[in-house]
């Protein structure tokens, strides 16, 4: 695990004590974080998914032991977590239905391997939305994309609209004191989504789930916050950012009505 930013913050933390201080449980390919529970249950049973930015490798290898999927490809930029997916899949004795490659992106998926589900987890959604944009010629269009930003969502549906992705399914979930987001696009065509919809997410907005709704109102109360040291700062903010957040606040607050 390789950043300490936000949006690319090692969301697996073995042996970490959890937000109470207590021991949480031992994360790894036979437990997963709730956040990649979540995602693993978006991938279609049967798939033969490519998760990109594989870190460990705990997605796939754990979704094989458990007989979810027929086959994996495990992507890594990076050499560490490139060696630790290897270590992974070989534990397990999967080399035969998983194959690591090291590799940018989408360029990890090759023809022959018949892709059906592309998973690309814990990264900011810039980062996912770079991923897609670099790697287009590696899709047929046909897989599912299973996507978990850590912020950054609303570049990333803008993304998906822009290419004639669908968004299916959504979900926010909160762990370790993180609010996270997933995204389930199919390619289907033409579609549009307003602004709004881009922002917070048009199944959400239909959802309103409870942690889609506790999120917006830290977001709420963050954003206040922040607007009231823009009016505090020594130095004139400048008026487009402040109107940016302004849109915000009057758009959450509407959701929240
Ligand atoms: C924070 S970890 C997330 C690991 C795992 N997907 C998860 O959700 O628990 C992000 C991983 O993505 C990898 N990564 C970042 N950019 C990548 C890229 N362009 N191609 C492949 N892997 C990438 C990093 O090396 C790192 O191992």
């Amino acid at each position: 695990m390789h950043g300490i930013a936000r949006h690319n913050r090692a969301p697996i933390r073995p042996q970490a004590p959890d937000a109470r201080g207590e021991k949480g449980p031992q994360l790894n390919e036979q437990t997963l974080s709730m956040r990649l529970e979540r995602v693993a249950v978006h991938v279609p049973a049967g798939a033969r998914l490519a998760d990109i930015g594989s870190d460990h490798g705990y997605l796939p290898v754990a979704l094989m032991r458990r007989g979810a999927i027929a086959a994996a490809v495990a992507g890594e930029v990076a050499l560490t977590p490139y060696h630790a997916a290897n270590r992974t899949v070989c534990e397990n004795g999967l080399d035969s239905q998983i194959t690591v490659r090291l590799a940018n992106g989408l360029a990890a998926i090759e023809p022959g391997d018949g892709i059906t589900a592309v998973s690309i987890c814990g990264m900011g959604g810039e980062t996912i939305r770079d991923i897609l944009d670099s790697g287009k010629a590696y899709l047929s269009g046909q897989e599912r994309l299973i996507l978990q930003p850590n912020g950054g969502e609303q570049p990333l549906r803008q993304w998906l609209m822009d290419n004639g992705y669908r968004i299916l399914c959504e979900e926010v979930l909160r762990e370790n004191r993180f609010d996270y987001e997933i995204i389930v696009a199919e390619r289907a065509g033409p579609v549009i989504y307003t602004a709004e919809e881009l922002y917070f997410g048009p199944v959400q907005m239909q959802a309103r789930s409870p942690a889609f709704l506790s999120k917006w109102q830290r977001k709420l109360r963050q954003k206040h916050k922040t607007l009231s040291h823009f009016a505090r700062a020594q130095q004139a903010v400048p008026e487009e950012k402040v109107q940016d957040i302004a849109r915000e606040v009057r758009w959450i607050t509407q959701l929240l009505a």
